[in-house]
């Protein structure tokens, strides 16, 4: 296989890439040029480059230990690259960290919220974080609550919730101060299908707002819902473009046929076994068991 093709614009300089959605020229958000992390002597991420645009719903795809995980955290500037170049709303993720963690809001893959508070101590907690003032923090924390149908709840502890309820409280708070971009690391890691399915509602509903939705999963029918994805194998990008595109390109019917030929059993990649394979429809992937809580 041709390691290095890609359907549509991975790796073109900057000012190049259309959106997919419109044709027109992308009103880019995120911006990596030959991105890289390194542990020792082992590269997790590999001069990655990619354009993400406004309002984009962007799919980051790859077996575990892909690199996915640690390219996120390079572009919420909570890890330093290595090498290589990148812009978060137009800040730099060397020196420019503060100003992107004010335009950005993360859901990390392990569930992020606080255990031992309450339901609407986290959300109080959070708003702070980023920044918002306890009026505002009021109003939304009331907003989200009402969304989630969890009003009655709020004094409760976050412990005593069941995972889906903890994972839309997540996406919530991450949501909470407005965000220009958001990133997902596996929201939906061992939620079941009605909630994956609300989650992806207010996916959508944020992009059409203009809001950039940075989201990985080993979910291949989310992948679908995607405007765009990647697929990451051994750190590098080995694939990109709209799902539609890709199909065609590698010739298959579903982003797992295309997921399974490209980033599955061809190598072994560095942590493990590729698993998107049977996992895209009810359950869950297998082996995530203990994830999230
Ligand atoms: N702090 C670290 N020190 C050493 N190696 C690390 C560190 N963080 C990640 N790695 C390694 O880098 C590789 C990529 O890990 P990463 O967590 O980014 O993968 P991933 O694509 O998110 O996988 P998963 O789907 O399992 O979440 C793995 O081999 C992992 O073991
Ligand atoms: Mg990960």
């Amino acid at each position: 296989m041709d390691e290095t093709r890609m359907t549509g614009t991975a790796g073109r300089e900057a000012g190049g890439e259309n959106d997919p959605r419109t044709g027109r020229a992308m009103d880019t958000v995120v911006r990596t040029r030959g991105l890289t992390r390194r542990f020792g002597s082992f590269t997790a991420v590999d001069g990655v480059s990619l354009d993400v645009g406004r309002g984009e719903i962007f799919g980051f795809l790859g077996a575990n230990g892909a690199g996915k995980t640690t390219m996120i955290r390079m572009l919420c500037g909570l890890l330093m690259p290595s090498g290589g170049e990148a812009t978060v709303a137009g800040f730099d993720v060397y020196r420019e960290s503060e100003g992107i963690k004010r335009n950005i809001g993360y859901m990390s893959q392990r569930f992020s919220l606080y255990e031992d508070l309450t339901i609407e101590e986290n959300i109080e907690f959070y708003g702070g974080i980023y920044g918002l003032k306890m009026d505002e923090i009021r109003v939304r924390r009331d907003a989200l609550l009402e969304m989630l149908g969890l009003q009655a709840e709020a004094r409760k502890l976050t412990r005593d919730l069941p995972l889906g309820f903890k994972q839309r409280l997540a996406l919530g708070t991450a949501l909470l101060h407005d965000p220009k971009i958001v990133f997902l690391d596996e929201p939906t890691s061992g939620v079941d299908p009605r909630v994956r399915r609300a989650f992806w509602d207010v996916i959508h509903e944020e992009s059409k707002k203009g809001k950039t939705v940075f989201v990985s999963t080993h979910f291949m029918e989310e992948a679908e819902y995607c405007h765009r994805v990647s697929i990451m194998r051994d750190g590098k990008v080995i694939a990109l473009g709209s799902p539609g595109e890709l199909k065609r390109e590698y010739g298959r019917s579903t982003i797992q046929d295309v997921f399974i030929e490209v980033a599955s059993g061809r190598t072994a990649a560095g942590g493990g076994e590729a698993r998107a394979g049977g996992s895209g429809d009810s359950a869950g992937p297998a082996g995530k068991g203990g994830e999230g809580s």
